[in-house]
């Protein structure tokens, strides 16, 4: 039998808990991986008491699982941020975004000193791009940004309907190829309007946990 998708996510998630030590306060992400992760502290003996959140949906499963949300401006440095992406490439840089939460996943993985990624064989790939590349923007400038983005050769569409936890709005942008992540994060952050790239390159994660039908690969 082969090992689904869910079952793959586990697998990445359920690895990521050996490198959770009780006394940390520990940097959560968001999405369907880092709901399982966040199943799995639930279940530890000496889970974390506290948690940084990179979203309101994640800030509520902790909650739900007895684990504390702190501020960020409280804590200082984490040791540990735990979060999943939509793609991710052997130098571990990745798009992340699907689900919104860029910003916030952003500065958490900024705040600490460790940034384990977990997903699932299907995120891997050799150049960025394939998924949709999610940019957060303010309202007022969406139009602004989307022909900034389209002189640039990307096609750019409006999230529509979906406001982030800031308060903002997102284009995703189709038919990129991202040779160089590191500079393309570089110049799309100097749009004006742009809030947040969802391109992790200039802090890629330090560790990528891939989960795969035979087991886990960590990178
Ligand atoms: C949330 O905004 C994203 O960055 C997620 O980390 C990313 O979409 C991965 O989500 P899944 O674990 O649900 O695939």
């Amino acid at each position: 039998m082969t090992a689904d998708g869910d079952t793959k996510k586990r697998r990445a998630a359920q690895a990521a808990l050996a490198l959770v030590t009780d006394d940390s306060i520990i940097g959560i992400g968001t999405g369907s991986t880092v709901n399982l992760f966040i199943d799995a502290l639930a279940r530890l003996p000496h889970r974390p008491r506290c948690a940084v959140s990179s979203s309101e949906a994640s800030s509520a499963r902790l909650a739900a699982a007895g684990i504390e949300v702190r501020d960020l401006n409280e804590v200082g440095e984490l040791g540990l941020y735990v979060d999943g992406a939509d793609e991710a490439t052997a130098a571990r840089h990745l798009v992340k975004g699907g689900g919104g939460a860029l910003t916030r996943e952003k500065i958490v993985a900024a705040a600490a000193r460790r940034f384990v990624c977990i997903v699932d064989d299907t995120k891997l790939v050799k150049t960025l791009g394939r998924f949709p590349l999610p940019i957060e923007v303010i309202p007022m400038a969406r139009m602004l940004v989307v022909r900034a983005l389209s002189a640039r050769g990307g096609r750019p569409l409006w999230r529509e309907g979906f406001v982030t936890d800031n308060g903002n709005h997102i284009l995703d942008v189709h038919g990129l190829t991202i040779a160089d992540p590191v500079a393309l994060e570089r110049e799309l952050n100097q749009i004006t309007g742009v809030v947040t790239v969802g391109l992790f390159a200039a802090r890629p994660a330090d560790v990528l946990i891939v989960g795969t039908a035979e087991g886990v690969e960590t990178r």
